[in-house]
C-alpha cells in the first residue's frame, strides 16, 4: 500500500543581522548597482558569531512542528540538508533531535548543496509512502557566511544564511506528486569548499592557501543553472502529470534573478508566477526553497490546494525538483 504524503507543516528562520550591498561596498571592490544588476540581490541575513547552523535549523523546525500540530515525539525521521554542519559529527539532524526531544526519530544529514532540500524531501517521501515512517521533519539549513571568502568579491556578495523546514505526513489526497534528483559530477570542480583534504587543484584556486572557503567558477555554474532549472521543472511536472498552466506557483532555488528569468522566458511565463525572495535573503543554499514557500504562505500568495513546482541546482553539480499539491 502506498500512502499519499503531504506537507503538513512549514516553518523558516532567518537571522537578525542584515548585510546590505552598501555594507559590502566597504568590504570589497563592488557596488550596489553591479550586485543588483547581475544578481537581483540587495541584502542578505547573516548568522551571529555565536549562532550555529543547528540553531537556525532548530528555530525553523519548531515553527514547522507547531504549524503541523504534532508533538516532537511523533516524528520518526529527521533529515537535514546542509553543507555547513556545526561539526563533522554528530550530524545537525542529531543536534536538532536532542534540542526538540524528538526521541523516536532516526536522524541524519545529507549533502547535496543548494539542491539538498529536495533531495531530503524525496528521501523522506519514499519512507512515508511505503509506510516505513509516519511523520518526517525535513530541514534545509545553511550558514554559508561561515565558509565564505570575504575577500572574494565574485562569491561573497551572493550568499546569505537561513533555515527552512517541512513536516511531512500522510494525507488523504494531493501532497507530493513527484520528486526528482540528478547529478553531474563532471562539474564537481566548479563550486568547491575543501574539508579534510586540499588537493593541488584546490590549493591553486586559493593561491596556494589552504583556506576552507567557497570557490566558484560563476560562469560555469550559471551555464549549468540556466539549462538545468527548466529541465528540472519539466521532469517533475511530467512525472506528476501536471501541465505548466496548472501550476499556481513556481518556487525556484534563489541563486540569481537572471537564472529565474531565464526559466520564465523558456516557459513563456510572467515573473509573477515565481516566488522570489533573493532580493532580501540572497542565496541561502539548502534553505532557499522552504524559506521561499514559507514567505509565499505568510504573504498570502500561496494557499492550501495550490499546485507548486519547485526546482533547485547546486554544487556537485546537482539538481532536484518536486511538484506538490499543498
Ligand atoms: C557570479 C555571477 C553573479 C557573476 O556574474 P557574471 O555576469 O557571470 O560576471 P563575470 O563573472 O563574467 O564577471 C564580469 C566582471 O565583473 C567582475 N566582478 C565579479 N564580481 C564582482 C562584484 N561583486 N562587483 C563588481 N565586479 C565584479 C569580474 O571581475 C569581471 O570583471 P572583468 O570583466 O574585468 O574580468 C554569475 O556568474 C552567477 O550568478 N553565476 C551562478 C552562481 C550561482 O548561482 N552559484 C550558486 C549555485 S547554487
Amino acid at each position: 500500500m502506498a500512502y499519499n504524503v503531504g506537507v503538513i507543516g512549514v516553518g523558516s528562520y532567518l537571522p537578525d543581522k542584515v548585510l546590505t550591498n552598501f555594507d559590502l561596498e566597504k568590504m570589497v571592490d563592488t557596488s550596489d548597482g553591479w550586485i543588483r544588476e547581475r544578481t537581483g540581490i540587495s541584502e542578505r541575513k547573516i548568522a551571529a558569531d555565536d549562532q550555529a547552523t543547528s540553531d537556525l535549523a532548530v528555530s525553523a523546525a519548531k515553527k514547522a512542528i507547531l504549524d503541523a500540530s504534532i508533538k516532537p515525539e511523533d516524528i520518526d525521521l529527521i533529515i537535514v540538508a546542509t553543507v555547513t554542519p556545526d561539526m563533522y559529527f554528530p550530524s545537525i539532524a542529531c543536534l536538532v533531535q536532542k534540542r526538540l526531544n524528538a526521541v523516536n526519530a532516526a536522524a541524519f544529514d545529507i549533502s547535496a548543496a543548494c539542491s539538498g532540500f529536495i533531495y531530503a524531501l524525496e528521501i523522506a517521501w519514499q519512507h512515508i509512502k511505503t509506510g516505513y515512517c509516519k511523520y518526517a521533519l525535513v530541514i534545509g539549513a545553511d550558514a554559508l557566511s561561515k565558509i565564505t571568502d570575504w575577500d572574494d568579491r565574485s562569491t561573497c556578495i551572493l550568499f546569505g544564511d537561513g533555515a527552512g523546514a517541512f513536516v511531512l505526513g500522510r494525507v488523504s489526497e494531493g501532497g507530493i506528486l513527484s520528486a526528482k534528483m540528478g547529478s553531474d559530477g563532471r562539474g564537481a570542480e566548479y563550486l568547491t569548499c575543501p574539508a579534510t583534504f586540499f588537493g593541488k587543484e584546490e590549493l591553486a584556486k586559493r593561491n596556494g592557501k589552504n583556506k576552507a572557503t567557497i570557490w566558484m567558477s560563476g560562469q560555469e555554474v550559471f551555464k549549468f543553472a540556466v539549462k538545468i532549472m527548466p529541465y528540472a521543472f519539466e521532469k517533475a511536472l511530467e512525472d506528476a502529470g501536471i501541465s505548466i498552466d496548472q501550476v499556481d506557483w513556481f518556487i525556484p532555488h534563489q541563486a540569481n534573478l537572471r537564472i529565474i528569468e531565464a526559466s520564465a522566458r523558456k516557459f513563456g511565463l510572467p515573473m509573477d508566477k515565481f516566488i522570489v525572495t533573493l532580493q532580501k535573503f540572497g542565496n541561502t543554499s539548502a534553505s532557499s526553497i522552504p524559506i521561499a514557500l514559507d514567505e509565499g504562505i505568510q504573504t498570502g500568495k500561496v494557499k492550501k490546494g495550490n499546485i507548486l513546482a519547485m526546482a533547485a541546482f547546486g554544487a556537485g553539480l546537482t539538481w532536484s525538483s518536486a511538484v506538490i499539491k499543498l
